[in-house]
């Protein structure tokens, strides 16, 4: 049983409007590559390499265009439609046939991680067959996020989403590991007040089971999402600065394949070859020569 992949790249990004009123918002440049390049680059660390894309209709053949069946990035990619942000825990219900009886993996399309020794920090959480896993991340604004609430022994008690007044600051990140209950769980849940299928209630129906873990990463961790302008300026300049010191991409399937062995020097020299007139082809160029 392998873990399966979920990237949900829909929504209509209203909070970047007039930026995302023609272009899909996961589709928006992140310094120098499509932001939907991030959570596939993400799960591809993880070993995942049988990932379901969910996006909205209008916006699936560029999708198909830009990231074609995966194939050249050594994955396997396929596409479903949301036909209207019904919720992030709709995921499981679309995803469902594609699940079958496997564990899965759900990351939100605007998550960008990065960190020394990401994927091997979530090894543990990446091999477990049970329950649900969570990120737990200190932000300065916890109420724009589901936010973590811990007892007075650091148990956790409950996850709220969006509180006026949040009891922590912790933020649960959009990458989020199940098991194979989930889908059965998102059955049973109702939509909330905003008409959504809420994940923080599909995390609440964990941990009311026992079957909630929260992992909170640590100080040598980066966690954005680039739901506002701000923030997604703020993703573009961090990754802008660490690849233009250390000359090393973040978030670059070509080069995660590479190194992960699921494409050869050729394949590389190949997608390199298409892109060698931008500083990304240039790079994938250099790789390869060092
Ligand atoms: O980023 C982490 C946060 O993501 C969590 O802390 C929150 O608990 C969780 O609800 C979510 O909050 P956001 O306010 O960021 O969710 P948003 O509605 O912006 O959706 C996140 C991404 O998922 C966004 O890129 C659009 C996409 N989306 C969203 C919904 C509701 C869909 O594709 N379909 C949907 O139905």
């Amino acid at each position: 049983m392998k873990r399966k992949g979920i990237v949900l790249a829909g929504g209509n990004g209203t909070r970047l409007y007039p930026l995302t009123k023609a272009i899909n918002k996961q589709l928006l440049p992140v310094f120098d590559k499509p932001m939907i390049y991030y959570p596939i680059s993400t799960l591809m660390l993880l070993d995942i390499r049988d990932i379901l894309l969910i996006s909205r209709p209008q916006d699936l053949e560029t999708y198909k265009t830009l990231l074609g069946n995966g194939q050249q990035w050594g994955i396997s990619i396929s596409y479903s439609i949301q036909e209207s942000p019904n919720g992030l825990a709709e995921s499981f219900v679309i995803g469902k046939d594609f699940l079958k009886t496997d564990p899965s993996v759900l990351i939100l399309g605007d998550n960008i991680f990065y960190g020394d020794g990401f994927s091997s920090k979530l090894k543990d959480i990446n091999c477990s067959k049970i329950g649900s896993h969570i990120l737990g991340y200190p932000v300065k604004n916890p109420n724009r996020y589901g936010v973590i609430e811990f007892n007075k022994e650091g148990k956790v008690i409950g996850i709220e989403e969006k509180p006026k007044y949040p009891k922590s600051r912790y933020a649960v990140t959009g990458l989020y590991f199940y098991d194979n209950t989930v889908v059965d769980r998102v059955m049973s849940l109702s939509p909330s007040s905003r008409g959504e299928l809420e994940i923080t209630d599909l995390n609440n129906l964990y941990l009311k089971d026992n079957l909630l873990n929260v992992k909170l990463l640590s100080r040598g961790m980066a966690w954005f999402d680039t739901g506002t302008h701000e923030s997604l300026h703020e993703a573009s300049s961090f990754i802008r600065s660490v690849e233009h010191r250390q000359d090393m991409k973040i978030g670059c399937p070509e080069e995660i394949s590479w190194r992960k062995g699921w494409i050869s020097k050729e394949n590389l020299i190949n997608l390199a070859s298409s892109l060698k007139k931008s500083n990304y082809g240039e790079y994938l160029l250099r790789i390869i020569r060092t």
